[in-house]
């Protein structure tokens, strides 16, 4: 248990103290950790942080205005937006292996930042938004020497780059790294999202990633975000109980929820017409540790309205499917 404010004046002491007056860049994902990491480590040097922010095409529908806005706009921090979506798509071209598909993202995701690092010959610095359990993890992964899924977050450091590492979250857990941006002034409804992969829709879209595909399931998913953070949750009110953690919304109720682009076309009927077009499965599931998971059994009056505004809204779908697989033996996403 400790004191929020004591907190931060102690680690933006420590940082201080390790950057000195030299320059930092960091990698920004959007996420949770890189965002915060951001947050705390422009509060201590404000000016000698540098962000970048990559946008790979596979992020959800808005997300990087909102990044810049976040950072940019309210906080001042400096970030270099880059808009790599043609290098990427270029590349995922004709490619339909998962696996082969995330060490794309990953690789061009690596190419992408040294380059515009490269541009900052002065920085000494490369910060991290590492949290305690990804200390965790990777030193069982090196053991094990296998993955399920290899997992690709921004971070990874190039080793050809010759930087020195930053990582102010590495003590933390997930809990504390969220009430430290919610601290730092970061929105709440953003510190508390849901996990979103490093390869964003790339595994969301089932085998080869197009633009076209991605711009259909980025407004779908966006459709199912904002029905499931619209429908209260009608929890069990225990009296006598802290009702601290109870979710208001069924966004709260759930661990992670999203929808998943199926290359795959059905016949319907829409006024007087037949339409020949792609399907959306819609995935929600509540776990602790996401290790293991269970679909989540949102009402069917909300899966009904998701589903009639995904069809009505987004021309070029006309089915929607709900994922009853639990994890064991489905993972939570399809790829
Ligand atoms: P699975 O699909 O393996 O996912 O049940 C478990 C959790 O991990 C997330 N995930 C990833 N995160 N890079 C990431 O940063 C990845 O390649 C990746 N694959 C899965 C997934 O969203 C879920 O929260």
């Amino acid at each position: 248990d400790w004191n929020m404010p004591d907190y931060i004046s102690e680690a933006v002491e420590k940082i201080r103290e390790q950057v000195g007056t030299d320059e930092v860049i960091l990698g920004l994902s959007g996420g949770v950790d890189s965002s915060v990491a951001a947050a705390l480590i422009h509060r201590a040097i404000g000016d000698q942080l540098t962000c970048v922010f990559v946008d790979h095409g596979l992020l959800r529908l808005n997300e990087g205005e909102m990044v810049m806005d976040m950072f940019a706009k309210n906080l001042g921090v400096k970030v270099i937006r880059v808009d790599a979506t043609d290098q990427f798509m270029g590349h995922l071209a004709g490619v339909t292996d998962p696996e082969q598909k995330r060490k794309i993202i990953g690789r061009e995701f690596v190419e992408v930042f040294q380059a515009e690092s490269a541009r900052l010959p002065s920085a000494k610095w490369l910060a991290q938004g590492t949290i305690y359990p990804d200390v965790i993890e990777s030193a069982g992964k090196g053991k094990k020497g296998q993955t399920i899924k290899s997992h690709h977050n921004v971070g990874g450091l190039p080793e050809t780059m010759k930087l020195q590492l930053l990582e102010p979250l590495r003590e933390l857990f997930k809990d504390e790294v969220r009430k430290l941006g919610v601290a730092l002034g970061l929105p709440y409804e953003m510190v508390y999202r849901h996990p979103f992969p490093g390869p964003g829709l790339g595994v969301r879209i089932l085998g080869e990633v197009k633009k076209e595909y991605a711009d259909l399931l980025r407004r779908a998913d966006a459709i199912f975000i904002e029905e499931l953070r619209n429908t209260p949750y009608e929890a069990v009110v225990v009296p006598g109980f802290d009702q601290d953690g109870v979710p208001r919304n069924w966004y709260e109720a759930t661990s992670q929820a999203f929808a998943v682009f199926l290359p795959v076309k059905s016949v319907g009927v829409m006024g007087d017409g037949r339409t020949y077009d792609y399907v959306v499965a819609l995935r929600a599931v509540q776990t602790q540790d996401f290790m293991t998971a269970h679909w989540a059994h949102l009402p069917h009056a909300l899966l009904g309205k998701v589903s009639n505004r995904i069809i009505n809204e987004v021309r070029g779908l006309n089915r929607v499917v709900y994922d009853i697989s639990g994890k064991p033996p489905a993972t939570i996403e399809w790829e």
